[in-house]
């Protein structure tokens, strides 16, 4: 299997895993398992960095993670999956990379000036904070990925990975790292149910493991139309959020037909959404079945194993990296 390109992306563990990380991220990771040499990780140093002042669910959060993985389509067997602080090499490579990559880089970087506004009134100005991307890089580069599937909202930090990769190499003539390009998901972006960004704080969204009867109350919830108060009143779905599920999650032909029946009055909202619940239960049942069959140990053991096999590729790379910048070895 030599001579694949390689890939290497991450995810937070700082709650349960929703509808958002599937299409944002999960189903693109399931499908390049065969074209790439995979490296999928578990960012928990990443997520204590907003979650330090009560990581008592940490440890939880990063096996439901991984158990979530598997059972959305991730093959143990195909790619790696590990988590990240268990493998300490990040850290090296990290602390390489803030020695090379200027002030200005990290404070300029759009996500960080985001979190401080959103997060605010949380203590997040932190020195740990300020080095998110530079840690991101060192992820990316330790497996000398060509590749990262990220959302839209990643692009800032593979940028930057660019940029402090292709500084290293020039620093130090070498071409150890490739300069990783994203890979994008086709996905359009996921709403939360409440039509505001979906997010763990606002509790807004539809878990991997939410059961059909929770599925069908939160999707009873949902906000569709707000200008379509009388079932007579004909419908917008371009404003529904109902709408933008079925624009990820239906056939073409179910929404094309949703959209005719909305916008022509021929079916109120009460319908509409039980459709969208019957269509997200089915869709969800596949991967709560194989999520039930997976074990605590099965969990630790896949883990176990993705440890070794990043930490591998990881010292190696980390051997190359201190004899070109002449650390003693
Ligand atoms: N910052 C990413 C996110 O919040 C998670 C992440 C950490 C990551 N390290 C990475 C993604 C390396 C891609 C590659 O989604
Ligand atoms: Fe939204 Fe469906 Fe109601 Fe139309 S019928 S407004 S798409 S919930």
């Amino acid at each position: 299997m030599a001579g694949r390109k390689r890939i290497l992306s991450g995810m937070r563990p700082t709650g349960k895993l929703h509808l958002g990380h599937l299409v944002g991220a999960l189903n693109k990771w399931v499908e390049l398992q065969d074209e790439y040499q995979c490296f999928y990780m578990i960012a928990d140093w990443h997520a204590l960095m907003s979650e330090y002042e009560n990581p008592k669910k940490m440890e939880n959060y990063s096996y439901e993670a991984a158990r979530d993985f598997i059972a959305s389509g991730l093959d143990p067997n195909r790619c790696t999956i590990f988590i990240q602080s268990q493998v300490p090499q990040h850290l090296e490579l990290a602390m390489i990379f803030s020695d090379i990559t200027p002030l200005a880089w990290v404070e300029r970087c759009p996500t960080y000036k985001e979190q401080l506004r959103e997060l605010k009134g949380r203590e997040l100005a932190t020195y740990g904070f300020l080095g998110y991307p530079v840690l991101q890089a060192a992820d990316i580069a330790l497996y000398k990925a060509n590749a990262v599937p990220v959302g839209i909202d990643q692009l800032p930090h593979i940028e930057l990975t660019r940029e402090i990769v292709r500084r290293f190499n020039t620093l130090y003539k070498n071409n150890i790292f490739p300069e990783p390009e994203p890979i994008l998901t086709k996905a359009s972006k996921l709403l939360g149910l409440d039509n505001r960004k979906m997010s763990k704080s606002y509790e807004n969204f539809i878990a991997l493991s939410d059961t059909p009867e929770i599925v069908t109350k939160k999707v009873s919830q949902m906000v569709t139309d707000p200008e379509r108060i009388h079932v007579k009143d004909k419908g917008h779905p371009a404003v529904c959020t109902v709408f933008n599920y079925f624009t990820n999650f239906g056939e073409d032909a179910i929404r094309e037909e949703t959209k005719a029946l909305c916008e022509s009055a021929a079916m109120g909202c009460v319908q509409c959404k039980k459709n969208l619940a019957e269509i997200l239960i089915r869709y969800l049942a596949p991967i709560r079945e194989k999520r039930d069959k997976l074990t605590g140990s099965m969990i630790k053991e896949i883990l176990r194993e993705g440890r070794k096999e990043a930490a591998d590729f990881a010292s190696q790379t980390i051997d190359e990296v201190r004899s070109i910048v002449n650390l003693a070895r």
